[in-house]
């Protein structure tokens, strides 16, 4: 099925409730607006996205070490960094209904081009000469800045509190952590510090299922580098992003690398590309990389008082603040992005077959142990064949409903195989293997599973 048919949207919504990947945040008290949360087969698919990306950013790499930074961090960060006086958005107010929107998305959907580079005082003269009204037909107030950082307050009461923030990005902590990381490990330039965890957004016009929400989760990387080599690791971030995107199913002929033009680029970047996705509801910015200079880590020098130099081991005498390339993916979008690329349909005997076509490594389940009746001499056999299972894969046990519904659940959560043990597997020792995508059956040796499975399962 197409990532961009709009009702690809509805369907992955609906499967996500049904089989558990996304619930809607608080529902059983009518909800939270763009609030989600992940049930049993989202949390799994989350966590192998996320597992994956550390393994193949921090464990499998010389050049790169971890990091588990606080959401609180001291406000001054955000004063260093810019995001206090220049994280906003231009916000805009339908007078009568006081929703609120993103004046620059509205000018840009009613007349078709950029606002870039566009002050306030350039919108609110769009909007009047061209009478733009809000998507209810009335009126909009002028637009202000918004700044889309959640505070909250340190203390037990709350008028006296220190006001801090929750962070809009995980990056900042991995700036304030330069120095320490650099006496604390053997890492020498070109390296890099990578960071997996929440960020928080008030966003004005979240939406979209999970892809604009007010609280998601980052991984990031600085990657610290001189300043003259910034083009080449830049360039070689960006491939790294695009084969990983490979590795995790996501469509790639529906990922473009944009460049983001100058008058609208980050208050911190000299480039960036965004890695935009053809989502069912339009193209927008899937992950993003960033040059970011040495932006962070002069302000925080300046800001905090602190050198945060870098040495040159070769030359002792040269002293400088290291350059940054910043691959950043939002670990929601991602898997939003899987699972619109993962999703098909197809006509089997006259009805329809919706399968995730999710590969093997991030499934939530790799494989599925179905004794065909609720018979104890073939739940014994099945629940052996789990014991061995459970521990090399993600294996999930099931002997409810028949087998067909069964096989049906399977596909529609991405389970590359099931296995059945049928009454002929007490006679043969012998189980049916299933393989998701081509539906084709095998039957084999119960002591042959392990093997088949190993051979296939990467
Ligand atoms: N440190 C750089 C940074 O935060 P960003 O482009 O603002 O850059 C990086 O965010 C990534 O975080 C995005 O590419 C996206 O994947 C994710 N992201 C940003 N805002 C989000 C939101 N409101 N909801 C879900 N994901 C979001």
């Amino acid at each position: 099925m197409s990532t961009t048919d709009p009702k690809l949207m509805d369907k992955i919504i609906s499967l996500a409730k049904q089989r558990g990947f996304v619930f809607p945040g608080s529902e059983i008290y009518g909800g939270l607006a763009n609030t989600w949360d992940y049930g049993p087969l989202g949390a799994q698919l989350r966590m192998n996205i996320k597992k994956l990306w550390w393994q193949d950013v921090v464990e499998r790499r010389p050049d790169m070490v971890g990091l588990d930074g606080a959401i609180l961090m001291n406000p001054k960060v955000w004063e260093a960094s810019g995001h206090v006086t220049t994280f906003h958005d231009p916000l805009v107010e339908d007078v009568v209904t006081h929703k609120r929107y993103r004046a620059d998305h509205l000018l840009e959907k009613a007349l078709d081009t950029t606002m870039a580079g566009k002050s306030l005082e350039d919108m609110a003269k769009l909007i009047v000469d061209n009478n733009i009204l809000s998507p209810d037909g009335n009126e909009l107030t002028p637009p202000k800045q918004f700044n889309l950082m959640f505070s909250t307050k340190i203390g037990p009461v709350s008028d006296s509190g220190t006001d801090v923030y929750m962070r809009p990005e995980t990056a900042q902590a991995i700036f304030v952590n330069f120095r320490n990381v650099l006496q604390s490990s053997r890492q020498r330039l070109p390296f890099g510090i990578a960071q997996i965890g929440k960020a928080f957004r008030n966003e004005i016009t979240p939406g979209n299922f999970i892809f604009r929400t007010l609280e998601f989760e980052q991984m990031e990387i600085e990657y610290f580098v001189e300043e003259g080599e910034w083009e080449t690791k830049f360039e070689e971030w960006q491939k790294w992003m695009q084969e990983w995107a490979v590795k995790i199913g996501i469509d790639t002929e529906k990922l473009h690398a944009d460049d983001i033009p100058e008058n609208d680029l980050a208050h911190y970047s000299k480039r960036t590309i965004d890695f935009d996705f053809e989502f069912p509801f339009g193209k927008d910015e899937l992950w993003g990389l960033a040059y970011r200079t040495n932006y962070d880590l002069s302000q925080h020098q300046e800001h905090s008082g602190e050198k945060l130099v870098y040495t040159d081991p070769q030359d002792p005498k040269n002293k400088f603040i290291p350059h940054v390339i910043e691959p950043s993916m939002g670990v929601d979008r991602t898997m939003l992005a899987v699972l619109v690329s993962a999703y098909d349909e197809e006509t089997v005997n006259d009805n329809t077959r919706v399968v995730m076509r999710l590969p093997h490594i991030i499934a939530p389940y790799q494989v599925a142990i179905l004794p065909l009746q609720k018979k104890l001499e073939l739940q014994d056999v099945a629940k052996k064949l789990y014991t061995i299972l459970g521990g090399k894969y993600r294996t999930e046990y099931d002997e409810t409903q028949s087998i067909g519904k069964r096989y049906r659940r399977q596909d529609e959560i991405g389970t590359p195989y099931c296995i059945t043990i049928d009454f002929e597997s007490l006679k043969d020792n012998a189980v049916t293997i299933r393989e998701r995508d081509s539906m084709k059956q095998e039957r084999i040796a119960i002591d042959d599973v392990v093997n088949y499975l190993e051979k296939t399962l990467q």
